[in-house]
Order: structure tokens, then C-alpha cells, then sequence
């Protein structure tokens, strides 16, 4: 199996810039350690009501790295604009709310499809991999494919609350959707990412499915980078991937 991609999402590091309101920390510095440590690629999502990263954050990021950005964003006309301007590797489409702490399901691709296709083909044409953010729905999946996304990411949320919780049927059957959505993407010709609430504890099973590619990781990490160090939180993460994946 090839060697399991870690895109670290830098959100949270503005989250707490943003708590007093001044210029630290910086999130572009933290893209620049996650990149130093080793990241394949950094996330960062542009929310509609900029609670976290900011257009120059995403600008200055996008300029700073030299590892592919994934700007995670909801389809909108504004964010489109934002993200033709930006340029970034890949972009991520996820549903947004402005009252939910997170995002908290996967995009209603299978019923949304009309407004997607249209939604999609100028970021194609502009040169970014789209990415759609979905659950482990067979449904969801072949949509992801008919309306023109390379990618679909799959919402490993439920699994890692799971997990969290030590609710260990709900885990292991969460886990099965992720395994059969993951396989029935691969088979469509989509590439396949997962991420969402990932911890130490519950990364291991996930860098196990042999066609999921890259995981997305930003609050634990950033969480525990407190203790460790930024480097030190991403090596740890990066060592449970490998053992995984290497058993597997
Ligand atoms: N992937 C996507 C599409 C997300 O929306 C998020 C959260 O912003 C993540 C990954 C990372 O999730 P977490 O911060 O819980 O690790």
C-alpha cells in the first residue's frame, strides 16, 4: 500500500489568534512548522462568517508553502471567487451552518446535484482537484462522482465520536460504512480522503483502509501541540499512520 498522505488543518491555531484579537500565534507560521513536520499538505477552511482563517490568512498561506493547500469551503459564489483568486491545489466543498460549532455532516451531494455540476466545472477549469466532503453513503459517493469531483473525503466523524466515547458497536459498524464507501469510491475512479475529529486513538483503523489516501487532521493535533510541540504532536500522528498502514 502506498504511503498514507497527512494534511493538517490549521484552523484552530487562528481560532485562538482570534480569541484576543491580535496577530498571534500565526497560522501561516503553523503552516510552515506542520510543513517542516512533515505534513503532505495543508488545510485551511474559509467559513462564511471568518471565525477562524481569514481571506489574508488563506492568501498569505497559499503563498508561504511550498506542500499543496486544500482550501475547504462551502459552495458559494463569494468562496468561488475567493478560491479562483487563491489558486490552491485542491478545493474541499463542504456544507456549512452558520450555528454549528463544526461541520457537522456531509455535503447533500445525490440532492443537490444539478447546482453542484455547474458549481464544479469552473474550479476544474481553473486547475484545482475538487474534493467533495461526504458521509460513508453509497449514495453521496456515486453523486460525488456523476457531478465532476476527482476526490470525495469521507466524514470519519461519527466513527471518531465513537471511538471517543467507547461506544465499540457503533464504532465498528461506522467503521464498516467508511471501509464499503471507501472501496465503492475507489472503483468509481475517485480518489479517497477521510478526516474529522481524528485522535491518536482513532486514527489506526481508518490509515487501514487500503484505498483511503490522505487523512485531514486539525483540532486534536493543534490541541496537542500544547503538550508536545506542534512537530512532536505530527510525528506521533504520523508514527500511529505508518504502523497501520505497515499492518495492514
Ligand atoms: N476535513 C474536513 C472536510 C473538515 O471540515 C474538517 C474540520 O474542519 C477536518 C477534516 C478536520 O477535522 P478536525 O479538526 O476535527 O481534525
Amino acid at each position: 500500500m502506498d504511503r498514507l498522505r497527512l494534511g493538517i488543518n490549521i484552523d484552530h491555531v487562528a481560532t485562538i489568534r482570534n480569541a484576543r484579537g491580535g496577530a498571534t500565534p500565526d497560522p501561516v507560521r503553523a503552516a510552515l512548522a506542520a510543513q517542516s513536520a512533515g505534513a503532505d499538505g495543508i488545510t485551511a477552511h474559509l467559513r462564511e462568517d471568518r471565525r477562524h482563517v481569514r481571506d489574508a490568512d488563506m492568501a498569505a498561506i497559499a503563498e508561504a508553502i511550498d506542500i499543496p493547500l486544500n482550501f475547504e469551503m462551502a459552495a458559494t459564489e463569494e468562496m468561488s471567487r475567493i478560491a479562483q483568486a487563491t489558486r490552491p491545489h485542491a478545493i474541499c466543498l463542504v456544507p456549512e451552518r452558520r450555528e454549528e460549532r463544526t461541520t457537522e455532516g456531509g455535503l447533500e451531494v445525490a440532492g443537490d446535484a444539478n447546482r453542484l455540476t455547474g458549481f464544479i466545472a469552473p474550479l476544474v477549469d481553473a486547475g484545482a482537484r475538487i474534493s467533495l466532503f461526504v458521509a460513508p453513503d453509497p449514495r453521496q459517493v456515486e453523486a460525488a462522482f456523476r457531478v465532476g469531483a476527482q476526490v470525495v473525503e469521507l466524514h470519519t466523524g461519527t466513527y471518531c465520536d465513537a471511538v471517543a466515547e467507547d461506544r465499540h458497536d457503533e464504532a465498528a459498524a461506522e467503521l464498516d460504512r467508511l471501509a464499503a464507501a471507501a472501496k465503492a469510491a475507489d472503483e468509481l475512479g475517485l480518489e479517497v480522503h477521510a478526516g474529522h475529529g481524528i485522535t491518536y486513538d482513532s486514527v489506526g483503523p481508518l490509515a487501514a483502509i487500503p484505498q483511503v489516501v490522505e487523512l485531514n487532521i486539525g483540532h486534536f493535533l493543534i490541541g496537542e501541540a500544547v503538550f508536545r510541540g506542534l512537530d512532536g504532536a505530527i510525528a506521533e500522528m504520523r508514527r500511529l499512520m505508518d504502523l497501520a498502514r505497515s499492518a495492514a
